[in-house]
């Protein structure tokens, strides 16, 4: 198939073209690297470097006539969504509209959605939380991501274009942003190689529910290759602190000194661990790599660097 992946040169929508690519699919990117690097392109892949949000996708869309859209672009940090709402709603709102006007028009089959399930709940009311769950973000960052899969459904009543929604966890992995203001992963595991002590914001008793980015991938692969329409988690429905996090890499990094803790912040839960029942129901998707595992591969990964 004709795939077209926004953010393909970020840290999952790469892995994605990567899967992509593996399965025979024909793929062309458009990312403005803003947080994205040519490097992870497959150079398989056409890359166009056009922001989501501006008329210059018309002739990405005419050029290529996608069969799928795979929408992963974003301002994809919660706390930058806190400091710029009106950036992040320009990218994640207005962004996805401009991309559903082009899809429709140029006969787009099916809209593959990468969403959070993180930001979307605020507190969950129950842990694991299913896809039910009522939708209330804390921050600008979730509610943008939520008016995208407004949209969706809106587009596939209007018009009706089908669509997969993937709302996922924390995702972790190689390629991920290390010196971003999220992604607790690969900014511990790249401070303890530099031999730097990472700051933990709050107590570190937060808890968050971590997916490897290469399961990320593959659960795009088979909601694209699939029929089914809603909307998942990907995740893997257990909680792990930010403490316990710190521990385990500290130990496959080799990193002795105690971790500095930071005031908590603003517009990120507490608790969260999402559900993934749904997603192998309708797409037989599981996680398969295991925290430990992934873990140990990200660190190496960031070791290579
Ligand atoms: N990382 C996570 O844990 C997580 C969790 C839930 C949802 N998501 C979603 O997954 C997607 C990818 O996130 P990521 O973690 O890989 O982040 P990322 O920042 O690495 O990827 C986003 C990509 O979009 C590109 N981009 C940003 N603004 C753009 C614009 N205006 N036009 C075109 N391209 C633009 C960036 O250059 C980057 O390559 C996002 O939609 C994000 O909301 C991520």
């Amino acid at each position: 198939m004709r795939i077209l992946v926004t953010g393909g040169a970020g840290f999952i929508g790469s892995h994605v073209v990567d899967a992509y690519l593996e399965s025979g699919h024909d793929v062309a990117v458009i990312d403005t690297l803003a947080t994205g690097r040519e490097a992870y392109v497959d150079p398989r892949a056409r890359l166009y470097r056009v922001d989501v949000a501006s008329p210059a996708v018309a002739e990405v869309f005419a050029q290529e006539g996608p069969e799928i859209l795979n929408h992963h672009a974003a301002q994809a940090s919660v706390s930058v969504s806190v400091k710029e709402p009106v950036e992040d709603a320009r990218v994640n709102a207005l962004g996805t509209i401009n991309l559903l006007e082009q899809a429709v028009r140029v006969g787009v089959r099916r809209v593959i959605f990468a969403s959070t399930g993180g930001a979307l709940y605020g507190e969950p009311e129950h842990i694991p939380a299913l896809e039910d769950h009522p939708v209330r973000p804390l921050s600008p960052y979730g509610t943008s991501k939520y008016v995208g899969e407004l949209y969706l459904g809106l587009y596939r009543r209007l018009h009706g274009l089908r669509s997969f929604i993937l709302r996922y966890a924390n995702v972790f992995g190689p390629r991920q942003d290390p010196f971003g203001e999220a992604g607790v992963v690969a900014i511990f595991a790249a401070a303890m190689l530099a031999g730097r002590a990472p700051t933990i914001f709050g107590d570190g008793t937060q808890t968050r529910d971590f997916v490897y980015v290469e399961d990320v991938a593959r659960a795009n692969l088979l909601a694209t290759e699939g029929d089914e329409e809603g909307a998942v988690h990907i995740a893997t429905g257990v909680e792990t602190t930010v403490n316990e996090i710190h521990q385990r890499l500290a130990t496959l990094t080799g990193h002795a000194a105690p971790p500095a803790y930071g005031p908590p912040r603003e517009g990120e839960v507490y608790r969260i661990a999402l559900d993934p029942t749904e997603a192998a129901r309708t797409l037989g998707w599981r996680p398969q790599v295991d925290l430990q595992a992934g873990l140990q591969r990200t660190a190496e990964w960031f070791r290579g660097r």
